[in-house]
């Protein structure tokens, strides 16, 4: 997720497009840069890290123009570099693009213009597309975006600017947002309205297919077939605050409502149900090598833990291959066996965790495999892995991980689907149904997300209770811990995630009405369990908030509350029972007055032991 900003007027396009992308920096910070035309000239300037590097460089050596792009950067391939930063320019100098999205085809069509004797400055997709333009450029750069679009495949935003054309900006989108900012004798261009309020309130939302040629007077937006889009100007009310989140009022809030979308990037051009294959590019391991991995070890913390031990159940039960799951600082000081045949996987949103860094020198000290899931490029642990896949959701700025959680599930489905494959464990028609239900995931998580009020209603009635159970069974354990831990980090209520079967081991003894129990009953092979652990919970006074698979009507008699969840294959069911468990810690801590994004005592990531 990246942020992009373009303007042109009678301002100094630099000052406009350095204070948008300021307030643009919450969508990507690797690096940034900008690209304005001066006497038909382009002249672009960028810097790695925050955008305060690149505002001091101008500061040194100023600029000013009339029409600008910029672009601040979540690197997705191509580790944060300067020659990775955005803007690109094609070979000749004469276009420039800032580019936010996932170009799929990329690699395809970057060898092919390779082959044509093409130069790449970067390692980046998005530089694809404006060689594409420059080559199908004649003298127009609209007709040379609708040309170039049928031959890209993926989610793009993307701004342009041609010297030979220097009183105006190209825009395209298609699954990645756009705004333009209407003012007089002026335009605007963005990711989001934060970086346009301070200037205009009226905007235009770009659709899926839209490309707009924009001048200091103009709007002109029409479609690849030369069809003119009509879109509504809309005035907002929002403060810039307030715009940052969308109009959410935190960013855990609007991060949890970002799911379908993260999850969907996460395995977009690397599942393909119909042919019922998987390709993740970057992990680069042979066959051979997976069908030589005698055991999996998964190592993490927190909540990127839990993920791990969802993924035990995924490996155990798909590939066959013994599958351990450890907390990073148990590990780093335990006496696990660990060689060259053994595959230690470890799972870091921040790819910063002390522990979790310790832990995989330790794997690759004794000749481990290691394979590190991640969502920030270039971090340490993603340069320290032998291999690495990115979960591609953008920065999580809510220290409460929750976007990062179903995006380390969604490649952990992946993996195992695969590697299950790959080992002859999971034929292909079954390989195609698992994958046309990943398929739907995020779709299913869309539909439950429009009905939320019953979790704010639940949230009231247990707002002021000091103790919560969180039981699940199998896949739904980790479930049951990570519900718990999302509630306790942010609303600082005590909370404890159990196996449901250890009820009678000990914790029974806890349950009277002050403690409500939630308890994961999806349907599936533990369901039955499920049901006998709630109504022994319920004949010793607890009170039941069940999570059931949508229609179960059994559950009925048996909870006092019942928050139904879309009905999905059992061991896809964390992605779907996570959510509402999310939001449940949510509107809580929002009850309680806690500081949900920066909940007391934490950090985003825990980069000392
Ligand atoms: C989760 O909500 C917490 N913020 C925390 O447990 C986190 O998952 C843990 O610190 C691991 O962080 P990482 O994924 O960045 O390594």
């Amino acid at each position: 997720m990246c942020g992009i900003v373009g303007y042109i007027g009678k301002r100094n396009s630099v000052d406009v497009i350095l204070n948008g992308l300021r307030k643009l920096e919450y969508r990507g910070y690797d690096s940034s840069g900008i690209a304005v035309i001066v006497d038909k000239k382009l002249h672009v300037r960028k810097k790695v890290g925050r955008l305060y590097n690149l505002r001091s460089d101008i500061l040194k050596d100023p600029i000013t123009a009339n029409i600008g792009l910029g672009h601040t950067r979540w690197a997705t391939h191509g580790k944060p570099s300067k020659k990775n930063a955005h803007p690109h320019m094609d070979s000749t100098k004469s276009i420039v693009i800032v580019h936010n999205g996932i170009i799929e085809n990329y690699i395809k069509l970057r060898n092919e213009l390779l082959k044509c004797g093409q130069e790449f400055e970067s390692e980046t997709d998005s530089e694809v597309i404006v060689h594409l333009i420059k080559r199908n450029y004649k003298n127009s750069l609209f007709h040379a975006v609708q040309e170039t679009l049928s031959e890209i495949k993926g989610s793009y935003a993307f701004g342009l600017l041609c010297k030979y054309e220097p009183n105006k900006m190209v825009f395209a989108r298609q699954d990645a947002p756009l705004v333009i900012g209407i003012g007089k004798g002026e335009n605007f261009v963005a990711s989001d309205v934060t970086a346009l309020l301070p200037y205009t309130r009226n905007m235009v939302f770009l659709e899926d297919g839209d490309i707009a040629e924009i001048t200091a007077e103009k709007v002109i937006i029409k479609d690849i077939g030369n069809n003119i889009k009509n879109r509504e100007i809309k005035s907002i009310q929002w403060n810039a605050a307030q715009a940052e989140k969308d109009g959410y009022r935190h960013f855990m809030l609007k991060e949890i409502f970002e799911q379908p979308r993260t999850i969907e990037e996460t395995f977009r051009s690397r599942i393909y149900p119909n042919e019922g294959r998987i390709y993740i590019e970057e992990i680069g391991f042979k066959d051979e090598d997976i069908k030589n991995i005698s055991s999996i070890h998964v190592v993490a913390c927190g909540t990127s833990y839990h993920a791990g031990l969802v993924s035990k159940f995924l490996f155990e039960n798909f590939t066959g291959i013994p599958t351990e799951v450890g907390i990073a600082s148990e590990f780093r000081y335990g006496n696990s066996i660990l060689n060259e045949k053994k595959m230690v996987i470890i799972i870091s949103q921040s790819g910063e965790t002390a522990d979790t860094l310790a832990a995989l020198k330790l794997a690759k000290s004794k000749n481990c495999r290691t394979l590190a899931l991640c969502n920030v490029v270039g971090s340490s642990v993603s340069r320290e892995a032998e291999r690495i896949i990115y979960t591609h959701c953008g920065p999580e700025i809510g220290v409460a991980s929750t976007k990062a959680f179903t995006s380390q599930l969604t490649i952990l489905y992946m993996l195992a689907f695969d590697w299950a494959n790959k080992r002859g464990n999971l034929p292909k028609e079954k390989l195609k149904e698992y994958l046309n239900e990943l398929w739907e995931i995020p779709l299913k998580i869309g539909e439950f997300l429009k009905n939320i009020e019953l979790l704010q209603d639940i949230a009231k009635v247990f707002v002021n209770k000091r103790d919560f159970l969180y039981l699940g069974r199998h896949v739904n354990y980790p479930i049951a811990l990570e519900g718990a831990l999302k509630l306790k980090e942010i609303s600082y209520i005590h909370a404890e995630g159990y196996a449901a079967g250890e009820m009678k081991h000990g914790p029974i003894a806890l349950i009277d009405k002050s403690m409500p129990i939630v308890a994961i009953a999806v349907k599936g092979r533990v369901y039955e369990k499920m049901i006998s652990n709630i109504e022994e919970a319920k004949s010793r006074g607890g009170i039941i908030i069940a999570l059931a698979s949508e229609y179960d009507e059994e559950i009925v008699t048996k909870s006092d509350y019942i928050i139904y969840v879309p009905k999905v294959n059992e061991f896809m069911s964390p992605l779907v029972t996570v959510v509402p468990l999310q939001l449940l810690a949510y509107y809580i801590a929002v009850l309680l007055g806690c500081n949900v994004d920066q909940p007391r005592n934490l950090a985003k990531s825990v980069t000392v032991e």
